[in-house]
């Protein structure tokens, strides 16, 4: 077995644990442990942008607070919201002196676009629609160089080693199925999204709930677990067997994309005032009506009116995809429909991004820091990442070295080489069919009955190994979601009870 001791030990390496470690102050060791390698995150995969306010009159940082809070339901927590928005510019500017490329015009001025519920155009873009990736470039370039972070790929968090209410550390595998246990000071969970446990989602192939499935497991507060965040538009492919689907960007409806229906209608118009420009949960919503009324899985997005030129320059890569895939979207209607994109729930924190344990925080979709309320505004994600990355860092930055002994006393079985598909096949089954956009008390506690049965094979049988912990965290926190759905009885935000 192996040991490390550190002083900040990430857990993630997406935008939330990127930028944490970027601003420790550089005489503290940070370890960094991430589950596949660091291409491989939902950051990178974001396309749209970045929300933020680079002008900051009192007016327009009035207006993405408000836009915030719409989007919301108003469930949101009021003090978060404010930070989120007053701390955005300092953050999005250190981004930029991290080497992140915002887009601008010929005269250096940054370009800016809107998305649904935005009423003014705020969200900053790179590389046209590939955001995500070029911070992510960015900031994995600096990480690399820096001396005091270590950085184990292919290393799976298992469980956080913890002593009464204080976190010490976590144990975890590598790629060769060696424990390893990570002791730290100061521990941040950064594991991103939870996608993996429905049938079709936006995020990468990794993200399976891995940070609130051990949280769960050492008692750590966890809320608001009901508002899963579908995006209106994923490509529809039909011959993909994978349960990634190709985002497409909410951009491209903010620059003027249509969605019609199978007779060709648009009808955004029956359901809200603000059309496709709506919050997600509202178009989600919207699009499932529509595709349950004419018994058709997928509506059309239509950017033919956008024009060519504007399609390939403004979204490269979106265009080339989706050419690649068969569809020329200057000329023909693209499929789209709404899967899963973004926990708005997760790991409770403090404004500090702390934690109920002692010791632990989290940041990024893992945590619940009061921002989103019962929908997350677009790109106000990425936002978060950085604005609670940063405000984690500094807390720890003020924290004493630490030289406390602590013996973890881990006895570890040897894995068995099993992966568990079946098993997460199953589970993605009952959530797309119980607990997805529309929920019912009978739909939700059929699925529990099914959900805690699945439990129960898991704990019976311990496993250490990585595929074991993903389906256990996958079906602990199905188990959560469908718990704090069924105590939420009425509809709001992403949350649509239909009975
Ligand atoms: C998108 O580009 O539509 C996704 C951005 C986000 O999830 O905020």
């Amino acid at each position: 077995m192996i040991t490390i001791k550190t002083d900040v030990l990430i857990i993630g390496a997406g935008l939330a644990g990127l930028y944490t470690a970027l601003n420790i102050t550089t005489d503290k060791q940070v370890d960094i442990i991430v589950k596949e390698d660091l291409n491989d995150t939902n950051s990178r995969l974001a396309q749209g942008g970045i929300a933020g306010e680079l002008d900051i009159t009192p007016k327009n940082i009035e207006s993405h607070i408000n836009d915030t809070l719409t989007a919301g339901s108003f469930l949101n927590k009021k003090a978060a919201v404010e930070l989120l928005v007053t701390e955005a510019k300092e953050n999005i500017e250190h981004l930029m002196t991290l080497g992140v490329p915002f887009d601008t015009n010929d005269t250096g001025d940054i370009l800016l676009t809107k998305e649904g519920g935005h009423s003014t155009r705020r969200v900053l873009h790179s590389g046209g629609d590939s955001t995500g990736k070029e911070i992510m470039t960015a900031l994995r370039t600096r990480a690399k160089v820096q001396k005091n972070i270590h950085i184990h790929t292919r290393t799976t968090a298992l469980d956080l080693i913890y002593d009464a209410n204080t976190c010490r550390g976590v144990q975890s595998i590598n790629q060769d199925n060696e424990s390893m246990i990570l002791l730290s000071n100061q521990t941040v969970v950064a594991t991103g999204g939870i996608g993996n446990i429905y049938g079709a989602t936006t995020n990468s192939t990794s993200a399976t709930a891995d940070g609130i499935g051990l949280s769960y497991r050492a008692n750590v507060d966890i809320r608001h677990m009901e508002f899963i965040q579908f995006h209106p538009t994923a490509f529809h492919n039909e011959v993909s067997e994978y349960r990634q689907k190709f985002l497409i960007s909410e951009a491209v409806r903010g620059e003027g994309a249509t969605l019609l229906n199978a007779d060709g209608e648009r009808f955004m118009e029956k359901y809200d005032d603000r059309l496709e420009l709506a919050p997600r949960d509202k178009v989600s919503q919207a699009i499932y009506r529509e595709m349950y009324d004419t018994w058709t899985d997928h509506v059309y997005l239509d950017c033919r009116h956008l024009g060519k030129d504007f399609l390939e320059n403004r979204f490269p890569t979106i265009y080339q995809h989706c050419l690649e895939a068969g569809y020329d979207i200057a000329t023909e209607l693209l499929p789209v429909s709404p899967v899963e994109h973004f926990s708005v729930g997760g790991i409770t924190t403090n404004l500090d991004g702390k934690t109920s344990m002692d010791r632990l925080y989290a940041c990024g979709e893992c945590a619940s820091n009061g921002v989103h309320g019962a929908n997350r505004l677009a790109s106000n994600s990425l936002l978060e990442c950085i604005v609670f990355g940063k405000r984690i860092s500094e807390r720890i930055n003020e924290q004493p070295a630490l030289e406390d002994e602590f013996d973890p006393s881990i006895n570890v079985n040897n894995p068995r080489n099993y992966n568990y598909i079946p098993m997460k096949k199953k589970l993605a089954m009952i959530m797309d069919e119980y607990v997805g956009i529309v929920r019912s008390k009978d739909g939700l506690t059929f699925a529990k009955k099914q959900i805690i049965a699945l439990e129960k094979k898991l704990l019976n049988y311990p496993n250490n190994n990585k595929y074991y912990y993903e389906a256990l965290n996958m079906v602990q926190t199905a188990k959560l979601i469908i718990k704090h759905s069924l105590a939420r009885k009425t509809s709001i935000g992403c949350h649509y009870r239909i009975d």
